[in-house]
């Protein structure tokens, strides 16, 4: 059986991380305090980016105080060329603030809410979503007070001001969104949305019959019970397997704890889906701008 991703390019306590994105001299060696952030293009290869970028795709002031036309908005914000658009408004697929608009022209502002097939549509472009693969031993940090390395030190690069939307262990690997729009990590992270969460989990011992159930069940731990949304095996082999399990819970080790106490403890964990966005192949130390969609999804995990 082979777990996907079973170690990522720096483990912990390994000495220098061999993988791209990772900063040099920052390690056992690089003292108390913080070392130096890599800079652009030493460590850090060009990041790919899933927004597709039209020939025709303008750049507007989407904060002017007349408003900016909807087509040259919605091309702006990266869903079509201004051609698409207008046949998108015209095919009345395009909601204002809760309305239809089927003409062409109308003016609006970037504050308003536009919708596109019912997929809410980002319009500031200084908005910014990013699906990061964090490495192991990475510390879900962007500025940790050791000078342990941290996701800040994979995004040191960047200009805007990022929040990562909720937290992975040193030793877990995967999916960690990272954008500057608060409002949504806030919610995001918030227990009220539920907002589900995929691992994938190598586990110690032979899958019993009965583990799905006490799971979906629910298996009480010291700071109360939790139960998954879903759990499936995915490959087993003699003494571990390698499983599966969905749920909305955020608190701290929760998988672990939780397969510990059923009596698997977890070899090791990766993060493969946070609500509607998959990890896909974006490798260790590596992000991808979200699309449009992912956007538009998200927001509506989050009730936006
Ligand atoms: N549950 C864990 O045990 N660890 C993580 O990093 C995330 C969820």
């Amino acid at each position: 059986m082979t777990p996907p991703n079973p170690r990522g390019p720096h483990r912990p306590g390994k000495g220098k991380p061999t993988g791209q994105g990772k900063p040099a001299g920052k390690g056992k060696a690089s003292g108390p305090g913080k070392a130096k952030r890599p800079t652009a293009g030493t460590t850090r290869p060009s990041q790919p980016t899933a927004v597709p970028q039209w020939p025709d795709r303008p750049t507007v002031d989407v904060h002017d105080p007349d408003g900016v036309r909807l087509q040259k908005l919605l091309a702006a914000a990266g869903v079509g060329s201004r051609r698409v658009c207008e046949n998108l408004i015209t095919q009345g697929r395009v909601e204002v603030d809760g309305q239809v608009v089927t003409e062409l022209g109308v003016r609006i502002k970037a504050t308003q809410n536009v919708h596109v097939d019912g997929i809410r549509i980002q319009l500031d472009e200084s908005r910014v979503y990013l699906a990061f693969n964090k490495p192991l031993g990475v510390v879900t940090s962007m500025s940790d007070e050791l000078g342990r390395v941290d996701i800040g030190d994979f995004v040191a690069n960047r200009k805007e001001r990022l929040f990562h939307v909720g937290r992975l262990d040193a030793d877990t690997e995967g999916l960690l969104i990272l954008t500057n729009d608060g409002e949504l990590a806030h919610r995001l992270q918030h227990p009220r949305y539920g907002v589900l969460k995929t691992y994938l989990a190598q586990i110690q011992g032979q899958v019993p019959r009965d583990l799905g159930r006490r799971l979906r069940e629910g298996i009480m731990l010291e700071d109360g019970p939790v139960k998954v949304d879903s759990f499936r095996v995915v490959d087993s082999a003699p003494g571990k397997a390698l499983v599966e399990v969905v749920l909305h819970e955020g608190r701290k080790h929760i998988v672990r704890r939780m397969l510990a106490e059923a009596g698997h403890p977890v070899l090791t964990l990766v993060r493969t889906k946070v609500g509607p966005i998959h990890l896909g192949d974006t490798k260790p130390g590596k992000w991808r701008n979200l699309t449009n969609t992912e956007v538009g999804l998200l927001y509506k995990a989050a009730e936006l």
